[in-house]
């Protein structure tokens, strides 16, 4: 079985941002193809998968086609890839699946979501839109409404409060304070988010993750041509992917995501090691409660324990197992459809030693990248060493 490298991975700036969809894209594939060490053209890319949601319905039918067009991809194999915040964590696996196979030798696997020029319920209905239908969006509920139901489960079987949320905000922030990719830069104290408006109780506003535009890409490449782009390959070790079923309430439990499990039982057995190897963690921290909720899944932490391993610092850059060193969606921002692969150029840099100042989490060979759609309802999770 053919091993498969990333040797290259870039993208925009998070935030709020002037660019256009293609645009955006163009820049993320041209930092991309620019981090490749030994200088990559975008005519070697063999085939590429892209994630986005099509928030605002900006072009739901062929959006590949489109947003290959200013990133010099046209006329190879495009593939738009739909699974909600998930998108480019799957359309990461798919490039993984391609290149394993033998069928394409490079391939591109990347994301872009353009979501801040839409109106407040506009943003709400396209948000809305990767939830359950019928019992969830059209009876009113949002994502921050699932996520507060979830965190109230949370506290009421662990006895989790909101100063444990808080921590995983001032963690975020504290580390996108030092990541120039980052929506947000600037630190918070645990009584901002204390203090900070409700949006879904018992959540606020610093436990949710922005709105943002961005795009992301990475680019693989099998093992006999790796060497050929660079002498430092990313090693994806493992890949999972698993789907739970979509409305929360048809859940075993509120307080656990079943794909998240599944997925990374598959690519920690697929590359050989357990959780205790893993020495740096991108989680999918749409909301605070959701990296708690990741870290028991992922078995960092026993069920209720990942309250505790946030307030004793192991989550921290210099901790025991570093999360999120990018500010994770909570602060780096989360353009849905780029997420996925935006943990993977955070995760590429981490264990090639070239991570910003301040938030190297450093001598890591083992990473994870953990990329959930909506509420849970899909998840792919990647393991990436050196
Ligand atoms: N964290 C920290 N600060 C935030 C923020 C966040 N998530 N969202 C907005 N802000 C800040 C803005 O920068 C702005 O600050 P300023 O006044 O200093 O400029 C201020 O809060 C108000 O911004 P605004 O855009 O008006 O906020 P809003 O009330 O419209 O939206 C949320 C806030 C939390 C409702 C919105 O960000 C949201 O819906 N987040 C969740 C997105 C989501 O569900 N994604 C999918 C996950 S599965």
């Amino acid at each position: 079985v053919a091993k498969v490298a990333v040797v290259g991975a870039g993208q925009t700036r998070f935030g709020a941002l002037p660019s256009g969809g293609r645009a955006l894209f163009a820049e993320a594939v041209q930092a991309a193809l620019s981090s490749v060490d030994k200088g990559m053209a975008p005519g070697e890319v063999e085939e590429a998968w892209i994630g986005s949601v099509g928030t605002g319905g900006w072009q739901l039918g062929n959006l590949a086609a489109l947003a290959g067009e200013e990133a010099a991809l046209s006329s190879i194999g495009l593939h738009r890839v739909e699974n909600a915040c998930a998108s480019s964590g799957f359309a990461f696996r798919d490039a993984y699946l391609a290149v394993k196979s033998g069928a394409v030798q490079v391939a591109l696997a990347g994301g872009l979501e353009k979501m801040t020029d839409l109106s407040g319920a506009h943003q709400r209905y396209w948000l809305g839109v990767s939830g359950e239908t019928e019992w969830e969006r059209l009876a009113g509920l949002t994502f921050g409404g699932v996520y507060g139901l979830i965190a109230s489960r949370h506290f009421r079987e662990f006895g989790t409060g909101r100063e444990d949320l808080a921590r995983v905000a001032v963690k975020a922030h504290r580390n996108a304070s030092k990541n120039p990719a980052a929506h947000f830069r600037k630190e918070i104290s645990i009584e901002d988010a204390m203090t900070a408006p409700a949006v879904s109780e018992p959540l606020h506003l610093y436990d949710c993750c922005p709105v943002s535009d961005g795009a992301t890409a990475a680019i693989l490449a099998s093992e006999e041509v790796a060497r050929k782009w660079t002498d430092s390959p990313v090693w994806v070790r493992g890949s999972g992917a698993a789907t739970d079923l979509l409305a929360v309430h048809q859940r075993e439990s509120l307080t656990s995501l079943g794909a998240t499990k599944k997925a990374a039982r598959a690519a920690m057995r697929e590359a050989g090691v357990s959780v205790r190897d893993v020495k740096v963690a991108e989680v999918h921290d749409c909301f605070t409660i959701a990296e708690l909720i990741a870290l028991e899944d992922l078995g960092f932490a026993p069920a209720g324990g990942a309250a505790k391993m946030t307030a004793d610092g192991e989550t921290g850059i210099g901790g025991r197992i570093p999360v999120n060193p990018s500010g994770g969606l909570k602060a780096k921002g989360h353009p849905l459809g780029a997420t996925g692969t935006g943990q993977v150029c955070e995760l590429f840099k981490q264990l090639r030693g070239q991570a910003d100042k301040g938030r190297e989490v450093k001598g890591a060979e083992v990473a994870l990248a953990h990329n959930v759609g909506g509420s849970g309802a899909t998840c792919a999770v990647h393991v990436l060493g050196i």
